[in-house]
């Protein structure tokens, strides 16, 4: 065994597990067989349902594709209602615990008198079924109150990342026309406010749909509130009625966007609806989790991100499980914080992305090693390629040596899961998220649409989770995921496919980074540069990189008449960082005096990949300036910082 790279390691189910998961041996043979069944018959037993649907899925006018059309239901009661009159009343819904040390659990019955409240609260700002609201908020319960009150009066939500700028919450405010913005005065960060209202206020300079900010008081910074426009949570809550009727939506009702980055500067804003989200949700985590009635859940995503909403509040409650939630800083006090929560909070289920592992990693065993973690039976990853070192780590140090690894692979345009093992069925190999969810088709294609073993990943079939639309603009849905290949989906990953089988993905093939699970469009970064005064030219490009699995690196032209220099450096990087948020701030800037780039004036991304990471350069014969490859290359060389 020792002799065996990790890589090519199996390790089979646990013997536990597999007696008892949720996940029965037959359930790929029944998927397999009759796919439009496996999603009918979750659908009917998973959902509670105001209006049974006609017809599982409508491809009539595909890729708009229609799931459970004709049925009526509401997310909201799926999540709340339905387990607050039940057994499940005075089960805790949600354990939270701020950085400060802070603790809220709210039981299925507490969240439903405030969601209600709150649902309550919108409706008397005057938001209806259909109209936008914006929520800029913190990892606290009032974030998943909103979420659930925006769903009960049919109003969807766009969450902005509370890391993102006022510039970048502006468009997207702007983008989706929100009515109402939902934020908080502040949260703690390495035990001292982080002012979340005062970006806010930034963006609100020019939000012209915004009629009414509402306020939680969470952090006691002091904040402007504008008289007319801005007004408190807990005032309005005080006065808010106990019950409202959820709305009877739709299945195919909009439920939620949420931008994510693509090839071109402008954030696309990913469509969901209603019925086919909540479905997919529930059954990929009670699967793949494989959730019990006595699990405590904790997904440390943010609920800025699609894992937040997927894997935070909408599968875990709709399951009526308990779901933990934390808002700070992982070191704070000393970086045994996380697993010190674990313990004390019992939790038995994890899910977390690579770039934290490798961070845990680097910390050293000494922290896990101090708290009793042996409650933990399944891991979760997500994110991005989990190298199979960090796998290792994982298993053994969080997962008391037998934890298996959920490796899920999925996009913010899928919803939920998509490739990932099944805790009781799957042998595992560290590195690869293994195989398709059961009624989901997904295949490894060439560049002509034709099953390769190494090429594209696509999803060959609709899956009830899936993207609907880019908000606003049909068109650049149908370019972006359907053009590549006709009726395939086109995920916009590489990946392989190993003698098991198993699907490998590579990481992207477009013009999008992953720094530390983020995606990053290199248009974004490059539109942020090139506002600089000094700026003619940038062209962005992601390198390797041990913690964050890749880190932006941005080569630079400057116009004439500006040279570089080390402050250059500095507030070229400060300028990202506020123009976008500090994840996209660059670690390496290198001014450089051409780009290479291909007779058709396209920047040759790869051979400045390159030169980042160190490597000889590539074939340069399609170049239109040979020259100046050489030129960077030299520029660069003994560059970092
Ligand atoms: O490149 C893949 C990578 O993350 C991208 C999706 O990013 P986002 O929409 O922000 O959603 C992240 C959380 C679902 C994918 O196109 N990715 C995500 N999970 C994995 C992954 N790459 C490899 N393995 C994974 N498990």
């Amino acid at each position: 065994m020792e002799n065996i790279a990790l890589e090519n390691r199996v390790f089979n189910p646990p013997a536990d597990i597999a007696a008892h998961a949720n996940a029965k041996a037959d359930i790929y043979e029944w998927a397999k067989k009759d796919r439009l069944g496996f999603w009918d018959a979750h659908a009917k037993d998973m959902i509670t349902w105001f209006k049974p649907y006609d017809k599982v899925l409508d491809d009539s006018n595909a890729p708009f594709f229609k799931w459970f059309t004709g049925g009526k239901v509401n997310v909201c009661y799926n999540c709340v209602d339905r387990h607050a009159k039940s057994e499940r009343r005075n089960k805790a819904a949600i354990m939270y615990e701020s950085e400060i040390g802070r603790q809220v659990v709210l039981t299925y019955g507490m969240l439903y008198r405030e969601v209600n409240k709150f649902a309550n609260v919108l409706a008397s700002l005057g938001v209806k079924k259909g109209d936008r609201v914006a929520l800029y908020m913190p990892m606290i319960p009032e974030a998943a109150i909103a979420m659930l009150a925006c769903t009960r009066v049919g109003a969807p939500h766009s969450l902005v990342f509370g890391g993102f700028s006022p510039e970048s919450l502006r468009d997207r405010v702007n983008d989706c026309g929100a009515k109402v913005l939902i934020t908080a005065d502040g949260n703690f960060r390495r035990g001292n406010p982080f002012p979340l209202k005062n970006n806010a206020e930034k963006a609100m300079e020019d939000t012209p749909t915004i009629e009414k900010c509402i306020v939680v008081k969470n952090a006691g910074n002091e904040v402007e509130m504008k008289e007319g426009r801005d007004v408190w949570y807990h005032e309005l809550m005080a006065e808010a009625k106990a019950y409202y009727e959820p709305e009877e939506m739709d299945a195919e009702d909009m439920l939620f966007i949420l931008y994510t980055s693509g090839t071109t500067g402008k954030p696309k804003g990913v469509v969901h609806t209603t019925g086919g989200y909540l479905l997919q949700t529930q059954a990929t985590l009670k699967y793949v989790f494989d959730i019990k009635e006595s699990d405590v859940y904790w997904c440390t995503a943010d609920i800025g991100w699609i894992t937040g909403h997927s894997y935070v509040i909408y599968g875990p409650l709709a399951l009526g499980t308990t779901t933990f939630m934390y808002d700070g800083t992982i070191d704070y006090p000393d970086k045994d914080r996380m697993w010190d929560m674990a313990e004390r909070y019992g939790v038995t289920k994890f899910y977390t992305a690579p770039t934290a592992i490798r961070t845990w990693m680097k910390w050293g065993t000494q922290y896990p090693q101090k708290h009793d973690l042996s409650g933990i039976k399944v891991l979760g990853s997500v994110g991005e390629p989990i190298n199979p070192e960090a796998w290792m780590w994982y298993r053994e140090n969080i997962g008391s040596g037998v934890a298996p690894i959920m490796d899920t692979w999925w996009q913010t345009e899928t919803g939920a899961h998509m490739i990932t093992p099944l805790p009781g069925i799957t042998p595992l190999k560290p590195g690869t998220a293994t195989n398709a969810f059961p009624g989901v088709e997904v295949d490894i294609v060439d560049e002509n649409g034709e099953p390769a073993e190494v090429g594209y990943l696509v999803v060959k079939s609709a899956w009830p989770s899936m993207i609907r639309t880019i908000y606003g603009d049909d068109d650049r849905y149908v370019d972006q995921y359907w053009k590549r290949f006709g009726k395939f989906y086109f995920a916009g990953d590489g990946a392989k496919r190993d003698e098991l089988g198993y699907i490998w993905v590579t990481g992207r093939v477009d013009d999008v980074l992953n720094v530390s699970g983020h995606r990053l469009g290199t248009a974004e970064v490059e539109s942020a540069l090139v506002e600089c005064a000094e700026v003619a030219e940038a062209a962005v490009v992601g390198k390797k990189h041990d913690v964050k699995g890749e880190s932006v690196c941005a080569f630079v032209i400057l116009k004439d008449g500006f040279k570089g220099s080390d402050e250059l450096v500095t507030k070229l990087k400060k300028h990202v960082g506020v123009k976008i948020g500090p994840i996209a701030r660059p670690d390496d800037i290198i001014f450089t005096g051409g780009l290479p780039k291909t007779r058709s004036g396209k920047i040759m991304r790869r051979l400045l990949r390159d030169i980042a990471e160190g490597r000889a350069i590539g074939d340069v014969t399609t170049l239109a300036d040979p020259g100046a490859m050489q030129e960077i290359a030299s520029k660069y060389s003994g560059k970092e910082d």
